[in-house]
């Protein structure tokens, strides 16, 4: 099937999977900010997007969408290194023009992946999945213990520890960059690629990306400020 044959078919399926990830983040964040103004509110929320039967469907489709991300990440990147075979060495100087993001898609994606696991460990698992098992209290060690349903509980104790905060700062980062680059290589391989629209998304990329990841990381200050306090 040309989604599965021909490279652009290929580049068309990261595109799509990309800008569906693109909107889940949107929504993410911007649900992420009313854990600032509201742990009532925010935990309104969690339990909306909890251990339901509408929330399951949803996280099985998104863990499909980063499954086919990922796995076409890898496959795109195997197949143009075989293609471009020893000459990957050869070739020292690099067009200008080629931002330091798009050489580096693979690598960011990586860093992306891993944290991603990361936050699943201290998120998914410890609230949806304790949940569905019916866990009453979690014990995140040192005495604390947080219901699965208190998402703000959990955003307060995270972002309380150093270590953490510098971690989801340096995730933050990485996907900061694969998205400055991903969002409008996305648009252009599915054809808004004329050269006055290439130039405008390029701008409304970076725009949007630092609004997400200001957000985020926002979140992730906050909280850290507020523990200090
Ligand atoms: C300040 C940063 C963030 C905070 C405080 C945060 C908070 C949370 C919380 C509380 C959940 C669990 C929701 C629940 O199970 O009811 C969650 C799940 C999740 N988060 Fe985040 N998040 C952050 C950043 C991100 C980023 C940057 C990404 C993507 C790159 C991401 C991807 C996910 C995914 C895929 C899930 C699982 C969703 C599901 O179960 O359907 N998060 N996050």
């Amino acid at each position: 099937m040309w989604l599965f044959t021909s490279s652009v078919g290929r580049k068309v399926v990261m595109s799509v999977t990309g800008l569906a990830l693109i909107l889940f983040i949107t929504f993410h964040m911007a649900m992420n900010l009313v854990a600032i103004f509201s742990a009532e509110g925010y935990n309104m929320v969690c339990e909306f997007l909890g251990a339901n039967w509408y929330a399951l469907v949803a996280t099985v489709a998104l863990a499909g969408l980063v499954f086919i991300h990922f796995a076409y990440a890898f496959w795109l990147t195997w197949l143009n290194r075989q293609a471009r075979g020893n000459q990957r060495y050869a070739v020292t100087s690099k067009p200008k023009a080629v931002e330091w993001a798009s050489q580096n898609m693979f690598v960011l994606g990586l860093i992306v992946i891993l944290g991603l696991l990361l936050h699943l460990f201290n998120f998914w698992f410890n609230m949806q999945f304790a949940e569905i098992m019916h866990k009453d209290l979690v014990d995140m060690g040192g005495g604390a213990l947080i219901a699965p349903h208190d998402g703000a509980a959990f955003i307060a104790y995270t972002f309380s520890k150093v270590w953490y905060v510098v971690l989801y700062l340096v995730w933050l980062c990485a996907l900061w960059f694969h998205l400055t680059h991903g969002f409008w290589s996305a648009l252009q391989t599915l054809g808004w690629n004329n050269q006055i629209w290439i130039e405008r998304w390029r701008v409304i990329s970076y725009v949007y990306s630092s609004i997400i990841i200001g957000g985020f990381a926002l979140v992730v200050v906050w909280f850290y400020v507020k523990s200090l306090l």
